[in-house]
């Protein structure tokens, strides 16, 4: 299975959200192998664009979520209420929220434990900057970030866990990180999931890439075994480039049958 994840940031309202919700519907279209579609638009389109990928097999996914259940919170949206919008995913940590709005590790935290509870499935982005990777600090960075993350989690047998590897320097900035780096960051990332939550759970991980993918690169990280998918923003918007995307997921799972 491969999964892709349109992280449509706050690129498009609500309007033209769910016009992009029905074009990104028909990427998938006459194929036979599907890959799992997470669709992340702004929280003010959730319900509208709920209404479009209803009965289509595309899952909704929240961009953000805080850690209450309810109260004095201006702004904020809990579990419950994503739920209640139908919303199964919740992208937790990006990089944009660690570092432009201040999101700590101890906040990605209590996310991560706040949606698990309430049966969401997180995709927990870590990545380290430019200059985190110049000083050779990378895997330090970024196994730093999870086992915080993870700090006090459990994985119950139906619960699932995204990690998507998102290199800072690597988003927006059409540089994406070279496929061998990702495969050893990932399996750096699996074999400390699997020291901190146990091998019994690494059926329920996936671990994705992130940054800068693109309709042309797409394929060379997906035919990776280890690569269970690509968490996608800017192409996300660009419906031509988005086909590409789900359509090289569509090869490298027909290419497996
Ligand atoms: P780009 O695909 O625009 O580099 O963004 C990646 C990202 O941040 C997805 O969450």
């Amino acid at each position: 299975m491969k999964t892709i994840i349109a992280n449509w940031k706050m690129n498009v309202g609500v309007r033209e959200s769910v016009a992009l919700a029905r074009g990104t519907l028909l990427t998938l279209r006459g194929r036979k192998h599907l890959p799992e579609l997470v669709i992340c638009p702004p929280s003010v389109a959730l319900s509208e664009v709920r209404k479009v990928v209803a009965r289509s097999g595309a899952l909704l996914g929240a961009q953000n979520v805080f850690w209450e259940e309810a109260g004095a919170f201006t702004g904020e949206i809990s579990a419950r209420m994503l739920q209640e919008l139908g919303v199964t995913h919740a992208i937790i940590g990006h990089s944009e929220r660690r570092h432009q709005l201040g999101e700590t590790d101890e906040m990605v935290n209590k996310k991560v434990l706040h949606v698990l509870e309430h049966q969401l499935t997180p995709i927990l982005c870590v990545g380290e900057t430019k200059q985190e990777r110049q000083a050779g600090k990378s895997k330090e960075v970024v196994l730093g970030q999870l086992k915080a993350a993870l700090s006090g989690v459990r994985l119950r047998p139906s619960d699932h866990l995204l990690v998507a590897y998102e290199p800072v320097w690597a988003i927006g900035t059409g540089e994406s990180a070279t496929v061998a780096d990702i495969v050893e960051m990932q399996s750096s990332i699996r074999s400390l999931v699997q020291e901190i939550l146990g091998e019994r759970t690494l059926s329920q991980l996936r671990v994705l890439y992130g940054g800068s993918v693109d309709g042309e690169n797409a394929y060379g990280f997906l035919r990776e075994k280890e690569v269970d998918g690509v968490l996608v923003g800017g192409a996300s918007v660009k419906i031509n480039q988005f086909r590409d995307i789900v359509h090289a997921a569509c090869e490298v799972l027909e290419a497996q049958t």
